[in-house]
């Protein structure tokens, strides 16, 4: 944990699950996305040339005109960085990054880490009020598409505004505004796992088997749908069910494993509303919906199994 002292300037973000809808999304199907937890603090000051530690890890670019012009060979964190600088006009300055979410189980510190970032950059620059938001999401972005090429920008967008959003590839993000706040809990049941290679074992059973698996995707279309609606009247059992159903169609798509099956029962089993893996699967997390009477049961059945979990209100 690092802690402020005096000239520094700071930036967060949240995390994110989908609450519905990933894989289908990839087909033209809307997901919902929930901003969760404090998913990464920087802090930066200004320095003779632009540095970056990441954990353990440190970068440093050339100072001033010269950091942007760095060869196609060095480190992605240099690369990312300069681009994140380069794209608010900062500054060099010594930036310090720490997660408190673990990366590459779907919960989206990747771009929590470039969301935080740029917000305590953009500090650093004097970027001001007006225009902040699209600023810091396009610098995040400018640093995400290093790593990641095209990146949807849903993932950025959570972590900027938290709460909850409707997402479409086509529409991009919009606010939803749940009737009440969403209780969720969030565990991370198995291994990292690559969500490009999901995305692709999916298109391949796709080529196989097209009417079955549009089938699911139609069906799961249209289970958000019903979970927008949910959301908006506030009724949070519908809400659960159109989980459960989304996780059962799911593992038809071949996204579940036995880990995530278990993390999923053992939410419902201690009085979840309803409980669905979250990302790309494969592993990684899954996400419940719970009650004020439920939380603490669940998180108490993933703690004892030795699942990292929290909860979060959105
Ligand atoms: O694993 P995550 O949280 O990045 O989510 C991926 C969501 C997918 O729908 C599986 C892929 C995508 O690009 O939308």
């Amino acid at each position: 944990m690092i802690s402020p002292s005096a000239g520094e300037l700071w930036g967060e973000a949240r995390g994110k699950v989908i609450l519905v809808g990933e894989h289908a999304v990839v087909y033209g199907a809307p997901a919902i996305v929930l901003g969760v937890g404090t998913a990464a603090r920087a802090r930066v000051r200004p320095a003779p040339e632009a540095r970056l530690r990441l954990g353990e890890r440190e970068v440093a670019l050339a100072a001033g005109a010269h950091r942007g012009k760095l060869p196609l060979g060095a480190p992605e964190e240099a690369r990312a960085y300069a681009a994140l600088l380069d794209a608010l006009g900062a500054p060099d300055l010594h930036a310090e990054v720490t997660l408190a979410l673990p990366a590459g189980v779907g919960l989206g510190a990747s771009a929590a880490l470039a969301v935080a970032l740029a917000r305590a950059v953009d500090a650093a620059a004097r970027g001001g009020d007006e225009g902040r938001a699209a600023r810091v999401l396009a610098a995040a972005q400018a640093w995400e598409n290093v790593f990641h090429g095209n990146a949807s920008g849903v993932d950025a967008a959570a972590a900027y505004h938290g709460g909850c959003s409707w997402f479409t590839r086509a529409g991009g993000v919009e606010p939803l505004v749940p009737a009440r706040p969403l209780r969720v809990g969030v565990a991370v049941a198995g291994p990292a796992a690559s969500t490009r290679r999901m995305v692709e074992g999916v298109a391949e059973r796709r080529r196989h088997e097209p009417e079955r698996i549009d089938t699911i995707v139609a069906s799961i279309t249209t289970l958000v749908h019903a979970a927008r609606a949910a959301l908006t009247r506030g009724d949070e059992p519908a809400l659960g069910a159109l989980m459960v159903d989304n996780q059962r169609l799911l593992s038809e798509l071949g996204v579940s494993t036995p880990e995530l099956e278990r993390a999923v029962a053992m939410a419902l089993d201690a009085g979840a509303f309803g409980a669905k893996l979250t990302g790309g699967g494969g592993g990684g997390a899954v996400v419940a919906l719970l009650s004020d009477e439920s939380e603490q049961r669940v998180l108490a059945a993933w703690r004892r199994a030795g699942l990292f979990c929290f909860a979060a209100m959105t």
